[in-house]
């Protein structure tokens, strides 16, 4: 167990000094004048897009959505100890980056009230849980489609007009990091259990389909005034509990299922062209991807070496029913004794631990985005 602890303390560690490096090495500008470095973020501003992995209380003001995270054990280790919308047991990757990136926090909901005067001004987040790259998986959970999540992000370049003006909101705009975090549910609420779509498309042809929609999302994005935008590989798809449980072979005690990680592999070798197609069409665009599948995959063959042990139980009980393996059961609220052992709080979001781990590994990627 000390070993696990010291490593988790290493890694720790590790990202402070890379968080501590980053700012400095862009603000040795005129900007500090001869005062000093200063701790100023190091992008005007965040503007994130997505699903559960990148939602920090949306869907809280939806009153139809079928997935929210507002009930206990959702959020007891972090500020306040309260539920707030964020899917796991603390801090979603969202915070853990804002943070690195120099913001006292990450932006609030977009539908929250406090998303309002100057807190637009650091960005905004639409994402919303059960939303996908495809219209109609976020609709059949009432979640905040990728269209409507555009919407919301043309009404917001107005108020942030109005709040900023004109000149200053241009330079926010194209300053800004966004970020396009989406795409599990398109396979685990839809593809997997939809016999009329995989009826149409097989698993390469409906990859295609959804790499299309993240192209013309960002091609959108791009018009409108984006030029950083980072977009998240697919997690290790089968190595979710959730799936373990519902396509394993083993059941609950099997590894990861070999099958559904290959889709998300082949949708992320699509991503990759994709990626490298929008890089070269926009010169002055700079776009890269946040791989998330390494470290969870990482995390889940061997756990121990980065302080975790456990990867395929959820800390939390989640329930039986079909939807609800997913989540954690809103009738039981107990829990693992702690959190941070456990990869997976709930059937598919990784705990605060793990998830700064992932963090860590965006950051590394995002840096060619934001220098
Ligand atoms: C299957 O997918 C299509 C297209 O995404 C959707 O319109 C339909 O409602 C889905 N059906 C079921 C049973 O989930
Ligand atoms: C695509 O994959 C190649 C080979 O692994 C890699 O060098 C490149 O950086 C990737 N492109 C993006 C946009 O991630
Ligand atoms: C939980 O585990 C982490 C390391 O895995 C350790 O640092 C922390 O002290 C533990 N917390 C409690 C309350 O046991």
């Amino acid at each position: 167990m000390h070993s696990f602890i010291n490593q988790k303390n290493a890694a720790n560690m590790a990202r402070r000094l890379a968080l501590v490096a980053l700012p400095t090495l862009l603000i040795l500008s005129p900007a500090t004048g001869g005062g000093g470095v200063q701790a100023e973020p190091i992008v005007p501003a965040v503007i994130s897009f997505g699903d559960s992995t990148t939602d920090v209380g949306n869907n809280n003001y939806l009153p139809g959505a079928v997935f929210k995270a507002n009930y206990v054990p959702y959020g007891v280790n972090y500020d306040g100890h309260e539920p707030t919308g964020r899917f796991s047991d603390g801090k979603i990757v969202t915070d853990i980056t804002a943070e690195s990136l120099g913001f006292e926090s990450s932006s609030p909901p977009y539908l929250s009230p406090d998303a309002s005067g100057k807190s637009l001004l650091t960005g905004a987040n639409f994402a919303s849980a059960a939303s996908s790259y495809l219209d109609d998986t976020a609709a059949m959970y009432d979640a905040i489609t990728l269209t409507q999540q555009l919407k919301y992000y043309e009404e917001y370049q107005s108020k942030l007009a109005a709040v900023a003006g004109r000149r200053r909101a241009r330079a926010i705009l194209s300053g800004a990091l966004y970020v396009v975090s989406t795409g599990t549910g398109d396979f685990i609420q839809n593809y997997y259990h939809n016999a009329s779509l995989s009826r149409r498309y097989n698993v390469d042809q409906y990859c295609d389909l959804l790499v299309g929609a993240f192209s013309g999302f960002a091609n959108k994005l791009y018009r409108m005034g984006a030029r950083r935008i980072g977009v998240t590989s697919m997690p290790p798809l089968g190595c979710l509990p959730a799936t373990i449980r519902l396509y394993g072979e083993g059941g609950r005690r099997g590894g990861c299922v070999e099958r559904l990680n290959g889709d998300a592999e082949n949708f992320n070798r699509k991503l990759n062209a994709t990626v490298e197609a929008l890089a070269r069409r926009h010169s002055d665009l700079k776009i890269a991807i946040f791989d998330i599948y390494t470290p969870l995959r990482d995390l889940s063959e061997a756990p121990a070496t980065q302080g975790f042990s456990e990867a395929t139980k959820t800390c939390c009980r989640t329930g039986t029913a079909k939807t609800r393996v997913y989540l954690c059961n809103p009738a039981m609220a107990g829990m693992c004794r702690n959190a941070s052992d456990f990869v997976y709080f709930d059937g598919v979001h990784p705990s605060e631990a793990a998830n700064v781990v992932i963090a860590d590994s965006m950051i590394s990627a995002g840096i060619s985005l934001v220098t």
